[in-house]
């Protein structure tokens, strides 16, 4: 069992909601447009985490066989019980991207968010390419963190910024430690049997309730926002030293704030808040 992941780093919960938000239904087809998913492929999917990706392309192309694999049991655990819950029939695994289960030549894509920086890149890339087919995909997506748009409107944002910055962690290590230039991956897998290798970048607006003409879509929106801070002020009141002096205050901020949100969209105030996120994406085809 190896629950390293969820307990010091990003709780599943804490995924799960930040992933509900950044791969909604609003931009799915974007994500499926980057990673080029069509119906009948064998896709694997790396560093999985709580699994929201591979159940999304496996409800929207079901005739596709998606792997997840990651080493967090308590990430694993959940993903197959979101499977299970609609009926998804993902095939989730624990395993290390360092020893890959499953046969040479057994995947046509092969993609990863957000985890090619926690592991050294020939690491990263070496089973990765046994088991893809020839002319198989690899798709190495991961955030750029400076380009992150907060959103301008936040009702008692200064106050929750300030609570944060008293929380005063036990132990903090966010293992970006592997991250490398962008251009140095691709060297690397020109150099390492990869062709057709290529670079993209996306920015993706994954909230913006006001530009919702469908009321509800704009409401949920705001629900998995909320949610989504919520899980990140839990996760971090866990980790926090003064936890017991910040919990209440925090969330019930978090609460006002979400609930002065949904009025604003009941009364028809518009605010036009927004966050969004830029993508790099890397691909290559295996030789
Ligand atoms: C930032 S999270 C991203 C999770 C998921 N890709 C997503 O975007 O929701 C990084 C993930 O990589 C997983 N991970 C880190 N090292 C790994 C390894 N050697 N083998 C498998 N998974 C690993 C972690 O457990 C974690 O779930």
């Amino acid at each position: 069992m190896n629950n390293i992941w969820s307990k010091k780093i990003q709780s599943t919960e804490l995924l799960h909601y930040s992933r509900m938000e950044r791969f909604n239904d609003n931009n799915k087809k974007i994500w499926f447009e980057i990673l080029e998913v069509k119906p009948n492929l064998t896709i694997l999917e790396v560093g999985c985490g709580s699994g929201h990706f591979c159940n999304m392309i496996k409800s929207n192309f079901p005739n596709c066989n998606i792997f997840g694999i990651d080493l967090d049991t308590n990430h694993i655990n959940f993903a197959k019980k979101e499977s299970k819950k609609f009926n998804l029939n993902v095939n989730f695994q624990e395993a290390d991207i360092s020893s890959l289960p499953f046969a040479d030549n057994t995947f046509d894509l092969i993609f990863s968010h957000t985890v090619v920086e926690h592991i050294p890149f020939d690491v990263f890339i070496k089973e990765q390419k046994r088991v893809l087919k020839k002319d198989g995909k690899l798709i190495i997506t991961l955030v750029n963190a400076s380009s992150k748009n907060d959103c301008p409107f936040e009702p008692f944002q200064n106050e929750i910024l300030s609570l944060y910055s008293k929380m005063q962690f036990n132990q903090y290590s966010k293992p970006m430690k592997f991250l490398q230039p962008t251009d140095k991956m691709m060297q690397q897998l020109s150099m390492n049997g990869f062709h057709n290798i290529d670079l993209q970048f996306k920015k993706i607006i994954y909230y913006m309730p006001d530009v919702q003409e469908n009321k509800q879509i704009a409401k949920q929106q705001i629900e998995i926002h909320y949610k989504s801070k919520l899980s990140d002020a839990l996760f971090n009141l866990s980790r926090s030293k003064n936890a017991k002096t910040l919990k209440a205050p925090l969330i019930s901020l978090l609460e006002q704030q979400y609930e002065k949100r949904l009025n604003l969209l009941k009364e028809n105030k518009k605010i036009f808040d927004f966050e969004t996120t830029q993508i790099a994406i890397i691909s290559a085809i295996k030789k």
